[in-house]
């Protein structure tokens, strides 16, 4: 349980990009590429104009998100501190660090968002309703 986590543990990665004249490619290993082994990958896609994702953060969980297509904005949130990066190439990958409360906005028309999970799918992993969030943050704040 991260409660030490601030948002300036989370950064934007640079990823190899293969360039090819037909289309290129962006290759990303567990552990090489990004600093943990992927367990579960997913991506949101057909997102209607003006919705909003995210909303929560993970305890234990880290993530890799990445414009796969269009692009979207991600706003973090530590609970004391709030940025957002806009995310739009596919060879830019986001780490987001446990214990940060993101949302994802201003979606583009055919975005997609691809996210690289640290973890299998586990609903006990998620805080969803944000004061809970900065109480779980002032109650871990020695728990890094
Ligand atoms: P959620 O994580 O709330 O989406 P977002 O934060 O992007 O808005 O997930 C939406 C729904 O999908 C929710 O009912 C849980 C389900 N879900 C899974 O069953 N497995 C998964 O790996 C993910 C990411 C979501």
């Amino acid at each position: 349980m991260k409660g030490k986590s601030t948002i300036y543990d989370c950064s934007v990665i640079e990823l190899n990009k293969i360039h090819n004249r037909s289309g290129n490619i962006t290759v990303i290993e567990g552990k090489t590429d990004i600093p943990f082994d992927i367990k579960r990958v997913y991506y949101l896609y057909d997102v209607p104009g003006g919705a909003e994702r995210g909303g929560h953060a993970h305890k234990d969980l880290q993530q890799i998100i990445v414009a796969a297509s269009g692009c979207f904005d991600v706003v973090l949130d530590d609970g004391k501190n709030r940025k957002v990066i806009e995310l739009n190439r596919p060879y830019f990958g986001l780490h987001v660090v446990p214990g940060i409360w993101r949302e994802i906005i201003n979606f583009s028309s055919g975005a997609i968002c691809l996210v690289l999970a640290s973890h299998k799918y586990d609903k006990e992993d998620y805080i969803r309703d944000h004061n809970s969030f900065t109480k779980f943050k002032d109650e871990n704040s020695s728990i890094s």
